[in-house]
């Protein structure tokens, strides 16, 4: 699909239909994004369709309609091995989610290849959705999980990343960027070295692949995880992207119909990747959806939204820190349009529905990432969070419902 849209944000914002409605009478100030992207008409009204004319179960009729369900089903496949210029098809493992995608990897790549003693390295930034998986194994298979830690600003430091590396490290899984700090790594950087000792990666991509585009062979990443619902897709699909090498050895994940080859009363013969890793019946409605809001991206062109919300992020980072008492979390150079902050002496639960009835929806807690916010000494922050359809306006009635907020509470 051609990138030859002009970057229109008021187009862009009327082809998402949440935005004709008001909330509490006010304009939507939806910045919520890290949590979960809003969809657009597109996406909805073709998933609707699908379900109307296009549905039956994949993989399995001789029938019209479930020849039309597989056609779509693989054809997301293909949309999404193209995005990320995946070297094949196959290497596009369908699945619930990005948790579900990183527990596959733990289950079927690290519970057969790590053993008592084995060291994987994380960073303290982790969602918690590539930590408790691998705490899994921590406790089964008694592996050691060792920690790269993160500066002041946000960052991490290469030096330190080289010196957790041992003989014993067997798996390094890292996020691509924070879902706290928008803090973006320099994974390509990391990969190679842990490339240089023959250490295989897994990149949490959820929140990289929203604003960055991905080329899985270039970073020649091992694995690369997302989800659908925060890139305009829906809920129920996430990515699982695995070089062949390392799929073709893997266990499955689970078992049932579709991903075996022959079933005996006492043997089975699995199928090859990735049906082997997509027991039961898929998001079949779900891969369509998933399907449409990367051509919808891709119409509009990864690299023009990322320097649209570059711009919001610029003007909201000096809006924000001109509000006394406001701090934000997470200063890195290469961080995104995500921003953490406390807003002194108000608890960010209060901060969050205070502003909610200004129409602004953020997110306040901890972000599933509890390890990072106690390397901050903080129990819970406010998160706002922008995508392709915000505008500087979105930050002026965010920063003025805070200072409104401010007065609340004086
Ligand atoms: C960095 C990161 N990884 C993983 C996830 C988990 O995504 P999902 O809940 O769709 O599995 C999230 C969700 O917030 C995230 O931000």
């Amino acid at each position: 699909m051609s990138n030859s849209r002009e970057y229109d944000v008021s187009l862009i914002k009327s082809e998402f239909p949440v935005f004709s409605k008001n909330i509490y009478g006010k304009q939507l100030v939806y910045l919520d994004n890290a949590a979960s992207s809003q969809k657009p008409n597109i996406v909805i009204d073709k998933m609707a369709n699908a379900y109307r004319y296009e549905y039956a179960n994949v993989h399995r009729g001789l029938h019209y309609l479930s020849n039309k369900a597989t056609e779509n089903y693989e054809d997301a496949r293909k949309t999404v091995a193209e995005f990320i210029n995946s070297n094949h098809v196959n290497e596009i493992v369908f699945t619930k989610n990005a948790t579900e995608a990183l527990n596959l990897v733990a289950h079927s790549y690290g519970g057969e290849m790590l053993t008592e003693g084995d060291e994987i390295i994380l960073t303290i930034m982790e969602h918690h959705s590539n930590i408790v998986p691998w705490h899994f194994l921590r406790e089964k298979n008694k592996i050691k999980i060792k920690w790269l830690s993160v500066n002041d600003d946000g960052d991490i430091d290469l030096d330190e990343f080289r010196s957790l590396i041992t003989d014993k490290t067997k798996l390094i899984s890292l996020t691509h960027m924070s879902n706290v700090l928008g803090t973006v790594l320099p994974i390509k950087e990391m990969i190679a070295i842990a490339h240089d000792k023959n250490i295989p990666v897994v990149v949490d991509g959820t929140q990289a692949i929203v604003h960055h585009k991905v080329d899985v062979q270039d970073l020649d990443v091992d694995f690369y995880v997302f989800t659908g619902h925060k890139l305009y897709g829906p809920s129920g699909i996430g990515v699982l992207y695995g070089k062949s090498d390392y799929l073709e050895k893997m266990v499955p994940y689970q078992g049932g119909g579709e991903m075996i080859e022959e079933v005996y009363t006492d043997r089975v013969v699995y199928g090859k990747p990735p049906q082997r890793f997509e027991a039961g019946t898929p998001a079949i409605i779900q891969s369509l959806g998933l399907k449409v809001a990367i051509d919808y991206i891709n119409t509009i062109g990864q690299e023009k939204i990322l320097q649209h919300e570059n711009l919001l992020k610029d003007y909201a980072e000096n809006k924000l820190k001109d509000i006394d008492g406001l701090k934000i979390i997470g200063n890195s150079k290469t961080k995104g349009a995500i921003f953490s902050f406390i807003l002194e002496g108000i608890h960010p639960h209060d901060v969050s529905t205070i502003i909610d009835r200004s129409g602004v929806a953020v997110r306040a807690g901890m972000h599933c990432a509890e390890p990072l916010l106690a390397r901050y000494n903080v129990q819970s922050t406010c998160r706002a969070s922008f995508a392709m359809y915000n505008t500087i306006e979105d930050v002026d009635i965010l920063c003025n419902s805070l200072l409104e907020c401010k007065k609340f509470f004086r």
